[in-house]
């Protein structure tokens, strides 16, 4: 026979019993009965009691991508249900819908006229995210206007900065990213985003906002974002893959979560309103991670190629998509995020409505 070994406290057993006394046997739990967790999942009140993390419409962001033309409400083939949007009643009504759920905030990302070197529309009076800006903001006095702020899709090699040597330069860019703040946030953005990993970003947009008189424009620092094959229905919407090479040496490698931490204590450091991790579901432990450690609000970003995976498997009658959806999102607030960045943030807003009411 061989001798009875200790697994309940870890000491070798002097009593050479079959079974450690200091371990609940199975027997025991399951004769006695007294803790039941099913007695608090028995009706829809109690699950609704005691849940602890709840979808709120008020903690969405919604991104839209605003191009030039007449009328246009062009659907992205990878990504249903999101559309090119002229800056006219097109995103009028888009805007129109997204609010009527509830949605406080848009996310703009601009699809400019032409590209060149250095993306000269991206800092334009009346470049194509200046011009939504001035749009929404004379429509909608409250509604939160979040603006991207990056070169790649106004640069005509589609890198995130100015290029020296083949290379992006990063604190030549940082001078840009500067201006494109200021432009923005005198067109009427609430809230920048510069999603461009460069060095110093916030620090730059900070100055130059507040050297511009900027003061109560806050930052959203995408501090920690990844080099994510999930971006990849993105660039086909947005125009904005990159020409050569790829964005390894900006964007952080997806093996790291203690980097994802020095950035997300850089970009406080240099004054970032609210921190970013993105992608979100393949990095909800970084999510968790950064909550831990920062007491900023945290933002998730729930990106394009989440979303069409999500849109294809749905279309192919594999997946529920309602709750598929809601279920992601409950998963990135209870990895600790305040805030969700999704394409799915409208119809999740409305599916909630329609929960709530019963
Ligand atoms: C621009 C930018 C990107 C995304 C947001 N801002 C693309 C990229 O970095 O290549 C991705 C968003 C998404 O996939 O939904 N730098
Ligand atoms: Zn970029």
């Amino acid at each position: 026979m061989t001798p009875a070994t200790s697994r309940g406290c870890g000491k070798p057993c002097a009593r050479r019993l079959r079974r450690c006394p200091s371990l609940p046997s199975l027997t025991t739990v399951t004769t006695s009965q007294t803790h039941r967790p099913r007695r608090r999942r028995r009706t829809d009140a109690l699950r609704r009691l005691v849940r602890e993390h709840q979808l709120d419409p008020a903690d969405f962001i919604q991104p839209l991508f605003v191009v030039h033309g007449a009328r246009v409400e062009r659907e992205i083939p990878s990504m249903p249900g999101v559309s090119h949007l002229s800056v006219d009643e097109s995103l009028d009504r888009e805007v129109d819908r997204i609010r009527a759920v509830g949605i406080p905030a848009v996310l703009l990302f601009g699809l400019p006229a032409a590209k060149d070197e250095i993306g000269s529309e991206n800092f334009a009076e009346d470049g194509i995210v200046q011009r939504a800006l001035r749009r929404l903001r004379a429509r909608h006095a409250d509604l939160l206007l979040l603006t991207d702020v990056c070169c790649c899709e106004y640069t005509s090699h589609g890198h995130c900065g100015v290029l020296r040597a083949g290379a992006v330069d990063n604190d030549a860019t940082l001078e840009i990213l500067g201006r494109v703040a200021v432009t923005h946030a005198e067109a009427g953005a609430d809230i920048v985003a510069p999603s461009g990993m460069m060095d110093g970003m916030v620090r730059a947009i900070r100055a130059a906002l507040d050297g511009a008189g900027h003061t109560d424009q806050a930052i959203l620092s995408y501090a920690v974002k990844y080099a994510s094959a999930y971006y990849g229905p993105f660039r086909e919407a947005a125009d904005s893959a990159p020409a050569f090479g790829d964005r390894r040496e900006y964007q952080m490698d997806p093996s790291n979560v203690r980097e994802a931490l020095l950035e997300a204590a850089l970009d406080e450091a240099e004054g970032a309103d609210m921190l970013m991790v993105k992608p979100a579901l393949a990095y909800l432990d970084v999510v968790r991670a950064v909550r831990e450690r920062t007491d900023l609000p945290l933002v998730a970003y729930n990106v394009s190629g989440e979303y069409s995976m999500v849109k294809a498997a749905a279309r192919l009658g594999w997946i529920d998509e309602r709750k598929v959806v809601l279920e992601t999102l409950t998963g990135m607030r209870r990895a600790g995020a305040d805030v969700i960045i999704s394409y799915h943030a409208k119809d999740a807003a409305g599916w909630l409505a329609e929960e709530s009411r019963g």
